[in-house]
């Protein structure tokens, strides 16, 4: 807390949490894209800010990355009467970092049970469509997810996670040509949280989170200050939880 108070994070906690229009915002010392502590850090203060959030029988939606497998290693309580669902479908991220994992990771931890979405992401319309239509579970799992009480996501710089996708090189000029910054949800978005492309998957999407209880933002390191503030602009955050080194940029951009 000293720390904090010295390197004058309360103050600019408040500044950005006014400016972005979040609820809350927990910045925590340091550069996470240049000290793996950082990012341990963020996923614990994640891990708190749900324990603080989880009552009984509440469904818990968590998206995919490096970052919120942190917030699932540091899960140090439990609750067995929560349900855990991944965010949306698999995005093609390596296996630990899929969201299907941190789920289960997280249930294990709580004692509680996860509910796993074997859908892929980036399919078409139709073919989505179609799933939907056909299988009750999924549709009913999809609207578990839509309307979970606590949801924890990832943010990215756009670029990068349209490139690491694997997107048609169409595609991923397209979405750099629309000014798309920041990504979250399988949704691309510029500087003024405009959304500009979606990836058709199911569950829960930038633009619906107004169904959710206690929506939990967590991302840092400098490179992601455009995107924190493109997926705040694109509004639905309640708290965002990020590092010294994305606070003091983003501090510069808006
Ligand atoms: O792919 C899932 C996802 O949550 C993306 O929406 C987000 O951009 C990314 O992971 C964040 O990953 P990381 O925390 O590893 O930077």
């Amino acid at each position: 807390e000293y720390i904090r108070l010295l390197r004058g994070l309360t103050s600019l906690e408040e500044e950005i949490a006014q400016k972005l229009s979040v609820k809350q915002v927990i910045i925590i010392p340091g550069d996470s894209g240049v000290d793996d502590t950082v990012q341990r850090e963020m996923g614990r203060a994640a891990a708190s800010l749900v324990y603080k959030h989880l009552g009984q029988n509440m469904t818990i939606a968590v998206s995919g990355g490096s970052t919120t497998a942190m917030m699932a290693e540091a899960i140090n309580f439990t609750e067995p009467t929560t349900t855990v669902v991944p965010a949306r479908g698999g995005l093609g991220e390596r296996v630990e970092y899929q969201a299907n994992t941190i789920a289960a990771v997280i249930a294990t931890k709580l004692g509680g049970r996860y509910r796993l979405l074997h859908v892929k992401d980036a399919i078409s319309e139709e073919v989505l469509e179609f799933i939907l239509a056909g299988d009750a579970a999924i549709l009913e799992l999809s609207n578990i997810i839509k309307h979970a009480d606590i949801l924890v996501h990832g943010i990215g710089q756009a670029a990068k996670m349209a490139a690491s996708r694997g997107l048609d090189e169409s595609v991923v000029a397209e979405i750099a040509g629309k000014g798309a910054v920041g990504e979250a949800l399988g949704q691309y978005c510029d500087l003024q949280g405009k959304i500009v492309y979606s990836t058709s998957s199911v569950g829960v999407r930038l633009d619906g989170l107004e169904d959710i209880g206690v929506v939990i933002a967590v991302a840092g390191g400098r490179k992601k200050a455009e995107a924190l503030v493109a997926v705040a602009n694109a509004g639905g955050q309640d708290i965002l939880i990020t590092d010294e080194a994305a606070a003091r940029e983003v501090q510069t951009i808006i």
